[in-house]
């Protein structure tokens, strides 16, 4: 179609008179006898289009012309008369009038609406994506995020990184997650892995003299999915040779504003440099390493004040080693026992804590069940603690720090939001540092790094290693934005000594190491730079820039819930052949499965 095309939201007043040809989707149609006025809708907008099926060319039957046809129309633009024009519209000033106009194709009804925004369920939106994508909300989405990357990559050419890209199938990468396995067809019974990251290949091009890589790079997690996680993913993904920590957040600082505000996030441009909280600070003031930082309702200790309590439950829970913190909710007055004692202790109970106590600050002084258990100083101290006012409302927890933590963050993040403490539109994007090098894992008891055992361990707390390994700070770094992890990295470890003392404190001996990470180790005999990385999400970035609530919104073709593709139906049962071909056998129950066809994607909802 060699016609020289004009996009549909583009005409204006200005252009009347102009002939011109227009391609696209039948957006409305409002059929008068007569004349058929149609808003043809392109990426770029919509135009409304009127036909005369008398006089247009190749569409006497006009009348037929449903929703999501394909038309091309040729025409004159004019000005609409003064009471017809739409001041809603970009293009509402004029309307073409149609010369000749073709049907390029016809389409079935869609199973929901295109030309609005509505509501649709997620598996039908999945199994019709391409519908999806044509609404103007994913759209924008899909466009912000080429936009974003553009940018992304400018900054950083711009700042003298080389984009590298690195393998998809490799040996697996130990980010944390279960992997997505390939079968070797060459090797039967061994297998490929698909990247969690590209780690270890990052850390190589430093060992390699590139000096500064990135890579927007994709990534293949198998874990358990939610509102920000999605199988595959895509990273920011850079590291950086003889740097600090100064040198990457000063990177980041440049690069990630740069595209943030060119794509005019959240209408205001992202303040830098990013505030800096430490990992204690964070759990401390906020009970999480993820702090939403645009409210206050901090954390305060009131172990020392309520310990000789005659709140038995207080008293006794911190003979036993517990500690009380509590947060004070400003105008708390207005929440009610039985919002304390349901949803809110409810809360507190899904973080493992034993209960929430309150107490409420009134006029004539504290109120609350509890309040006659604690003396006037002892309530006193609780106010000077928390700097209640008189009509807040303090909330209390006894347990253990992490308990405290989980059940106070909990309930600081849900009333922050409940109760419109923080302007929708700031954006709050803050480095957490000082991250613990290790953590005790819930499920199996065992010491696991917390990011990941490359991560370089704080230089006066090497002496820990074996002794306390669980009091090693690393020097591992999040960037946090309002209270999600977006992105993580750390100054990795390039000396072999520290390098052996981790992974033994983790359980790996060096054979051991050898075996899983032996190419790494070695690579690093022959003269490795210091050096240092972190990785972003980018759907996590583009979700905070485009206020979306689902990861599934920025991403093109995402997976639903359970790690599935219903429009292509991935994953699906392969031939026998071509398992036989890999050296793989099902066991007998899911070879029946594997066996029975699928219903055709017509007969499929
Ligand atoms: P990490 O594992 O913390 O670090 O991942 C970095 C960032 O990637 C994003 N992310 C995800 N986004 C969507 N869906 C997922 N399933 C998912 N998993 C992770 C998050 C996260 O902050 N190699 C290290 C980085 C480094 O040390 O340089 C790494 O991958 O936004
Ligand atoms: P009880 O004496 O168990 O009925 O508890 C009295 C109040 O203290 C109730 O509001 C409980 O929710 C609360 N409570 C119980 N255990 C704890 C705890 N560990 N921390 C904070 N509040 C608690």
């Amino acid at each position: 179609m060699s016609t020289a095309r004009t996009f549909c939201g583009t005409p204006r007043a200005g252009d009347a008179g102009r002939t011109m040809t227009v391609f696209g989707w039948v957006d409305r149609r409002r059929d008068h006898g007569g004349l058929i006025f149609i808003d043809l809708r392109d990426h770029t907008g919509t135009l409304q289009v009127v036909i005369d099926p008398q006089t247009a060319r190749g569409l006497g039957n006009a009348h037929e012309v449903r929703l999501e046809w394909v038309l091309r129309v040729d025409g004159e633009l004019r000005a609409r008369a003064p009471q017809n024009v739409n001041p809603k519209r970009e293009t509402g000033e004029v309307e073409l009038h149609a010369a000749a106009c073709a049907v390029l194709s016809a389409a079935k009804t869609p199973p929901f609406p295109v030309n609005e925004d509505s509501e649709v369920e997620e598996q039908l939106r999945l199994r019709h994506r391409y519908l999806d994508l044509r609404r103007p909300r994913l759209q924008r989405n899909l466009r912000t995020r080429a936009a974003f990357c553009i940018e992304l990559r400018r900054a950083l050419t711009g700042l003298g990184f080389v984009e590298i890209e690195t393998p998809q199938m490799i040996r697996a990468t130990p980010e944390g997650a279960r992997d997505y396995l390939v079968p070797s067809r060459l090797f039967p019974g061994s297998f490929y892995a698909l990247p969690q990251s590209p780690q270890l290949y990052k850390q190589l091009c430093m060992v390699a003299g590139f000096d500064r890589y990135f890579q927007l790079a994709h990534c293949m997690r198998d874990e358990d999915l939610r509102a920000d996680r999605q199988p595959e993913f895509t990273q920011l993904d850079i590291e950086m040779s003889f740097v600090d920590e100064e040198d990457v957040f000063a990177a980041l600082e440049q690069v990630i504003p740069a595209a943030w505000n060119a794509c005019d996030f959240r209408g205001s441009p992202l303040p830098v440099p990013f505030p800096r909280v430490t990992w204690k600070d964070a759990m401390g003031r906020y009970g999480t390493d993820k702090p939403d930082t645009r409210f206050a309702l901090e954390l305060t200790d009131i172990t020392a004040t309520v310990r000789h309590s005659g709140f038995r439950v207080f008293a006794d829970a911190v003979a036993r080693g517990a500690i009380v913190k509590a947060i004070c909710v400003p105008g708390g007055g207005d929440l009610s026992r039985a919002d304390i004692e349901g949803r809110l202790t409810d809360i507190a109970r899904d973080a493992k804590a034993k209960g929430l106590a309150h107490l409420w600050k009134r006029a004539g002084g504290w109120e609350g069940p509890i309040a006659k258990f604690f003396t006037a100083e002892e309530l006193d101290g609780i106010g000077a603690a928390t700097g209640a006012n008189t009509g807040d409302c303090v909330l209390m927890v006894a347990d253990t720090p992490d308990t405290v933590a989980a059940a106070l963050g909990a309930l600081r993040n849900h009333l922050g939001a409940a109760r419109g403490l923080y302007d929708r539109d700031r954006v709050d994007m803050i480095w957490v540092t000082e991250f613990p090098m290790f953590t005790r894992s819930a499920e199996t008891g065992e010491v696991t790094p917390a990011h990941h055992p490359f991560t370089m361990i704080n230089a006066d707390d090497v002496g820990k290693l074996e002794s306390d390994p669980l009091a090693v700070r690393s020097r591992a770094y999040d960037i946090v934005v309002n209270g999600r992890e977006v992105g993580s990295g750390s100054i990795r470890i390039t000396d072999p000594d520290i390098q052996r003392r981790v992974f033994a404190a983790i359980g790996i001996d060096g054979e051991a190491a050898r075996r899983k990470f032996g190419f790494l180790l070695e690579a690093f005999e022959y003269g490795v730079p210091p050096h240092g990385g972190w990785a972003g999400g980018i759907d996590r970035m583009l979700m905070e820039g485009l206020a979306e609530e689902n990861i599934r919104d920025v991403i093109a073709f995402p997976k639903n819930q359970q790690a599935q593709e219903p429009m292509t139906d991935a994953p699906a049962p392969v031939d026998e052949a071509q398992l036989r071909e890999l050296g793989l056998t099902l066991p007998p129950s899911r070879r029946n499965e594997s066996a029975q066809p699928k219903p055709p994607f017509s007969e499929r909802r």
